[in-house]
């Protein structure tokens, strides 16, 4: 039915610590990670800096940023810094911020430069409730992408500030990508991205690791219109 392995858990707590400790692991064994956006993934963030506090070893990345200053509270980077970041030991130049505040163009070529011949290992990933990954939005001309790994974006939702994401190639690439979704609202995001046919009106459904593994983390809520 589904070329994703689903794992169903209780509630978005229990998410979260799964995902943390995902997380954890791929820092302990120096790993490069891909953290995500949004506001689902800040639990995990917490706990996974609970669990480890040393990602010397690890390097970590952003799928997408919003083109605002780092400390501005919409701002991707602000978020995982303030959650993670702030409450672990990194290695000096292994934190690869997208540079959003120079504007789209110039960071997404600054991000593309940097992420050229880097093997990403841990993506992880949420999902908008219009099925959208990264600032990969439905019907969006970034999905034809082939060739970039890191293309500016227009945004379809909020908030609406220009975008800068991975493309489906860069993603595509990762050895893991590990969704993380939770809540009723995204039910019939998820039911779209991990039980019927890829397309584009739901971006989350042309994610999949080309050469590895790919695996939902939902609460019971998220999954309620999966068969599991
Ligand atoms: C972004 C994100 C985006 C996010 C989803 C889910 O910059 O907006 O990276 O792809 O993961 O929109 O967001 P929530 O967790 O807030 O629902």
């Amino acid at each position: 039915m589904t070329d994703v392995e689903l794992v169903v858990l209780d509630d978005a707590e229990a998410a979260a610590r799964e995902v943390a400790g995902r997380l954890a692991r791929a820092a302990a064994e120096g790993r490069s990670v891909v953290l995500t956006g949004g506001s689902t993934p800040k639990r995990a963030y917490e706990l996974a800096a609970e669990e480890q506090r040393d990602w010397t070893r690890a390097s970590l990345w952003w799928g997408d940023e919003r083109c605002v200053p780092p400390d501005d509270e919409r701002s991707n980077f602000r978020m995982a810094r303030t959650a993670l970041l702030d409450r672990i030991e990194t290695a000096p130049g292994a934190v690869h911020r997208i540079r959003g505040e120079r504007g789209p163009e110039a960071a997404a070529a600054e991000y593309e430069q940097e992420l050229r011949d880097v093997v990403l290992e841990l993506v992880l990933l949420g999902i908008g409730p219009d099925g959208h990954v990264a600032s990969l939005f439905p019907h969006a001309p970034t999905l034809a992408e082939r060739e970039r790994l890191v293309v500016p974006a227009r945004p379809q939702l909020e908030p609406m500030v220009d975008r800068v994401t991975m493309t489906l190639p860069a993603l595509r690439s990762a050895r893991e990508i590990v969704f993380l979704v939770t809540g009723e609202e995204k039910a019939e995001a998820v039911e779209r991205a991990f039980a019927r046919k890829p397309d584009e009106a739901t971006p989350a459904s042309l994610v999949r690791a080309d050469d590895g593994r790919t695996t939902a983390v939902l609460d019971r809520a998220a999954a309620s219109r999966l068969r599991v």
